[in-house]
């Protein structure tokens, strides 16, 4: 595996970053709309009565949902291409957050989170993927990266919006409702960016694929090259899903699928949707002091992963995801040891540390790395379905951690709980160690040949 770096690579046209940075608002939206709920479902229990068992259903249905979508999205990117794939997703959207923010009753505001579902669904990989085959490999890890910032910076602005519509009549309906303003961005943005000039060269539409990859900064020689490389790819693969499950790729699709599964059973979402309920039992008894917190939190989120971004292609991938998940055991294990000891300030500054250097490692390593690699490892004509195999994954973990955490706790106790963790942290470090590439500067096309 010799690492090989385009040697005529011009200089980034300014493009590339506005193609990536506007496309990144699903990322945004993708962010925001998971950690809105935590604040909103305050208020909406109050205004539709629910009982425990309907909130649950308020805040899952959406995760549900993302998981059912994937699969179908992946066709569809494939089929109709990156570009509209992400339009649907963006007047999906808007769609849900009409039917949530303007819901009379119960039932069209659940309707409503589902169709949020289907738009979170749809987006969280296919913006990573239309952004990867549209940058340079030397600065694939930033653009691609850019979404996941973007998904921590949507968390900590849900977080403020939760936070300043709180007090005022029906705020709940503006926390929901302005994600409006970034999915109408997002839709109009869509409209003029351009596809991607892979799916179109493998879709036949050569003219256009030329004038596209030279818009992002390469000449006739390289689209020439490009052509080349993607033909010969493209002569050995059938495509479809006897290609997928096929013994040459069932590598990459084991390791897509398998660091999906880890990002998620290690724990990240119980912190992100439950830290004011941890900070409250550590001994933050005013809820004030949990929320301030739980924002300390999101902010160390958004300032790691900003870091990930500079460090992706200079160090590479390997060395982020073993320093980040060695990170999380540490946060996980001084965690559970912390719940250990008597309620009080002492325990609570504590939880506070731990969770931040566990929050750092994620958002180092599996946070970024699991939605980059599984836009960078798959071949050509299988990686829209590729992709959305391992999202299926993501989200139907995500949902059952969601789901199964609070029992968790009441069942084995909070120690042992983030112990658990911390052993899932531990295998998905030995998974890195023993099966991850590295893929730092190599074209995707070159990437292919790896399998
Ligand atoms: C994960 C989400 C998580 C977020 C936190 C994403 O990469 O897929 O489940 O909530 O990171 O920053």
């Amino acid at each position: 595996m010799h690492s090989s770096v385009q040697v005529n690579e011009p200089k980034t046209p300014a493009f590339v970053y506005i193609i990536a940075s506007l496309s990144a608002l699903g990322g945004f939206l993708f962010g925001y709309d998971t950690g809105v709920i935590s604040g909103a479902l305050l208020f909406i229990k109050g205004a539709f009565n629910l009982v425990t068992f309907e909130q649950e259903v308020a805040v899952a249905i959406l995760l549900l949902f993302a998981a059912f979508a994937a699969p179908f999205a992946g066709k569809l990117a494939d089929a109709i291409g990156r570009r509209r794939t992400i339009l649907i997703a963006a007047a999906l959207f808007i769609i849900g957050a009409l039917f949530m923010t303007g819901a009379p009753g119960f039932g069209l505001f659940v309707a409503g989170r589902a169709v949020v579902g289907l738009a979170i669904g749809i987006s969280s990989f296919t913006v990573p993927l239309y952004i990867s085959e549209l940058s340079p490999p030397t600065i694939r890890g930033l653009c691609v990266s850019l979404n996941q910032l973007m998904v921590t910076v949507g968390i900590v602005v849900a977080y403020i919006v939760d936070l300043s519509f709180a007090e005022i009549l029906s705020g709940w309906r503006w926390m929901l409702g302005l994600s409006i303003i970034p999915a109408a961005i997002l839709f109009i943005a869509m409209w003029f960016l351009p596809e991607t000039p892979r799916w179109l060269a493998k879709n036949n539409h050569l003219e256009q694929a030329r004038a596209i990859f030279k818009k992002i900064g390469n000449s006739d020689k390289d689209f020439d090259g490009l052509v080349v490389a993607l033909e010969e790819n493209l002569r050995v693969e059938k495509g479809g899903l006897r290609e997928l499950f096929s013994h040459r790729l069932r590598r990459p699709l084991m390791i897509g699928m398998l660091l999906a599964f880890f990002q998620q059973v290690t724990g990240i979402n119980t912190i992100i949707y439950y830290s004011p309920i941890i900070f409250q039992q550590v001994g933050l008894d005013s809820a004030v002091a949990a929320l301030w917190a739980t924002s300390s939190v999101g902010v160390i989120n958004v300032l790691s992963t900003l870091l990930a971004l500079w460090l992706l292609d200079r160090i590479g991938r390997r060395p982020l995801l073993i320093w980040g998940i060695s990170s999380m055991i540490i946060g996980l294990l001084a965690l559970g040891i912390d719940w250990l000891a008597p309620a009080g300030e002492e325990r609570a500054i504590v939880a506070i540390a731990s969770l931040m250097v566990y929050i750092f490692g994620f958002a180092i390593g599996l946070g970024p790395i699991a939605w980059l690699f599984i836009a960078e490892i798959y071949p050509l004509k299988v990686r829209g379905i590729a992709m959305s195999c391992a999202t299926m994954v993501n989200w139907g973990f995500n949902f059952l951690i969601a789901l199964t955490f609070l029992t968790l706790i009441e069942l084995m106790g909070a120690s042992w709980t983030f112990w658990l963790y911390g052993l899932l942290s531990l295998f998905s470090l030995i998974f890195v160690i023993f099966w991850i590439p590295e893929t730092k500067g190599k074209t995707l096309e070159e990437i292919e040949r790896l399998w």
